[in-house]
């Protein structure tokens, strides 16, 4: 090859990839994680693609990068500062090295379901956590919801002491790892994408999760059974850099802002539908999922919520209470 063949054959790549970018329009990078049509991040992150490019054709295009195909969750911060790509939407558990006080959202049992977990975002002191990373150069544009999460094992696991020795995978957060300690198993931090191959070889034992993606990453397949814990909440944060936001012609900005806000209302309101549907998925798949009684899953309660007192300071006592208010 010369080195013009080379660069030809770069620049056809280029175009290919970015064939509905057009010269001259504002070019937004969304990448994401999960899959892109039967997920509540992968379908909002669609949505937002598809309005922006409708609406702001000629002014602004954005592309959105799927399934871990551009950065995993451990890079995209990192590279949202650096200016390489401008959205992204990593669950409330990436954000440790900004702010921690969406560690609330990580503490088990905190909140009893979606919504709860959506009038606390919509409140007041939900509302104020976007812009608590904004002197680390991330704004927050909008949670986005997914659901409550499950606890699979290569074992069925119907109490706590089920768990006790085994080895799960956890995202890379604090709460996440003292929560998995608290019943004796032990915590192994890892990206989303490498989970499947962990479960399926034995370098992990287990995986909490929500439905859609225990059934978007195909969890179900190697593991013994899901138990519908609902201990927990994994919820996004749509996250763009201040620098970049603030460089946008203000009729841009704002015209973003609303279309994200339109977005970011919709597929919250449809996301009880996303979560019913991959949970039926796995059943039609015929994989087992273990109900738990009231007396089991207060087992769990007991054996998971002693982790609150440790991280009352960085979450704050108020927002604790708060976010208890909506449970009622
Ligand atoms: C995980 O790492 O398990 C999740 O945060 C992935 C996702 O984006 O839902």
């Amino acid at each position: 090859f010369t080195a013009a063949a080379t660069a030809m054959a770069l620049s056809m790549t280029a175009t290919a990839g970015f064939a509905a970018c057009d010269d001259g329009e504002i070019v937004i990078k969304f990448s994401h994680v999960t899959n892109t049509d039967k997920h509540p991040k992968g379908i909002a992150a669609s949505l937002l693609q598809e309005r922006v490019n409708e609406e702001m054709n000629g002014k602004v295009c954005m592309e959105v990068f799927p399934n871990s195909t551009l950065y995993n969750d451990d890079q995209v911060l990192e590279a949202m500062l650096q200016g390489d790509v401008q959205m992204a939407a990593p669950s409330l558990s990436k954000f440790e090295q900004f702010t921690k006080v969406f560690r609330i959202f990580d503490l088990p049992f905190m909140f009893n379901n979606m919504e709860a977990v959506d009038a606390f975002q919509t409140s007041e002191a939900g509302q104020k956590m976007k812009e608590s990373m904004t002197r680390r150069g991330l704004l927050g544009l909008g949670f986005w919801h997914n659901g409550m999460k499950q606890m699979s094992a290569n074992k069925p696991l119907v109490t706590p002491a089920d768990a006790a020795g085994l080895k799960f995978r956890v995202q890379n957060s604090d709460v996440l790892k003292a929560q998995m300690a608290a019943m004796g198993a032990s915590p192994q931090p890892m990206a989303f994408s490498e989970v499947y191959g962990a479960l399926q070889t034995g370098v992990v034992d287990g995986q909490e999760n929500t439905w859609s993606n225990i059934y978007g990453q195909k969890f179900f397949e190697v593991q013994d059974g899901t138990t519908e814990t609902n201990h927990g909440v994994l919820d996004y944060m749509l996250v763009t850099s201040t620098d970049w936001w603030d460089s946008l012609p203000d009729d841009i900005r704002t015209q973003l802002a609303t279309i994200v806000d339109e977005v970011t209302q919709t597929r919250n309101a449809a996301v009880g539908e996303v979560d019913a549907s991959a949970r039926q998925a796995i059943l039609d798949a015929g994989a087992t999922i273990i109900e738990l009684t009231p007396e089991q899953r207060t087992a769990w309660v007991e054996a998971m919520k002693p982790v609150w007192a440790e991280f009352e300071s960085d979450v704050g006592a108020d927002n604790i209470a708060a976010a208890q208010e909506f449970n009622a």
